[in-house]
């Protein structure tokens, strides 16, 4: 199992403080934004990992993260991204490092606190989503399960107007490496990104999706008010209460 973290953009939503870094080196209390994906990782034993970037300040990350090896990285590799192409994209640009092997994905501003360890060491094939219950459904993914069967989801909708369910799609998942055929597949959504929503329901259509929910803290932190939200609960939980 190979770990991929997916840290482009240009974090417009956070302008003006990603004039100056990129939204995943942003401070979230007393670590860079990109540090809580990468202990994710590596805490579920994946030590070989690629973050894929971009945009002006891509330089910053081999500063901070270096060989990666003081955050137990064995083999740290960089991707740089042309453009805002979305994260199926950005993902696409993992193929080779992935080598034929499986990947746990984990978009850089995704901070959680969830135990993946057990998913990881369990995974063989197909495609496993995390799925957290929101209170604001349309900023996300959300699955639509099955009328008869709620353990089954029949599709996942990018940011719905009026979401069927209140489940998101979180931004960790676990894929084989047919990932990298269905991101070939799939064509620009409205937005003009290659949307990794799309991905997954061609897992969907082949009856390869299996979603868990991911227990614990989870939030992104891409917009002020989740930024705040993220520095606070990690300030409290290093403060031990
Ligand atoms: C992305 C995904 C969405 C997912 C979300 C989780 O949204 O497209 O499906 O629910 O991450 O953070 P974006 O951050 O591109 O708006």
């Amino acid at each position: 199992m190979k770990g991929v973290i997916l840290a482009g953009g240009l974090g417009t939503r956070l302008y003006p403080l990603t004039r100056v870094t990129n939204k995943h080196l942003l401070p979230v209390y007393n670590k860079p934004m990109i540090f809580y994906p990468i202990e994710t990782l590596v805490k579920a034993g994946i030590d070989e990992i690629m973050v894929v970037t971009g945009g002006p300040h891509c330089g910053h990350f081999m500063s901070i993260l270096k060989n990666g090896h003081e955050l137990g990285i064995k083999h740290l590799e960089y991707a740089y991204q042309e453009n805002e192409g979305g994260i199926a994209d950005a993902l696409s640009l993992a193929k080779d490092f992935a080598d034929g092997d499986s990947v746990t994905v984990i978009l850089g501003d995704n901070t959680s606190d969830a135990d993946i360890v057990q998913s990881v060491k369990d995974f063989t094939e197909g495609a496993l989503i995390f799925l957290k219950e929101v209170s604001d459904p349309e900023r996300f993914g959300i699955a639509t399960f099955d009328p008869k069967d709620s353990s089954k989801i029949i599709n996942i909708t990018e940011k719905p107007k009026t979401p069927d369910t209140n489940w998101a799609v979180t931004g960790v998942y676990i894929y084989d490496n047919q990932v990298f055929d269905f991101i070939s597949q799939i064509k620009p959504s409205a937005r003009g990104e290659l949307e990794i929503t799309d991905v997954n329901n061609k897992y969907v259509e082949k009856g390869q999706l299996v979603w868990s929910e991911l227990k614990g803290y989870w939030w992104d932190a891409g917009t002020f008010d989740t930024l705040l939200e993220a520095n606070n609960y990690w300030a409290k939980k290093a403060n031990g209460s």
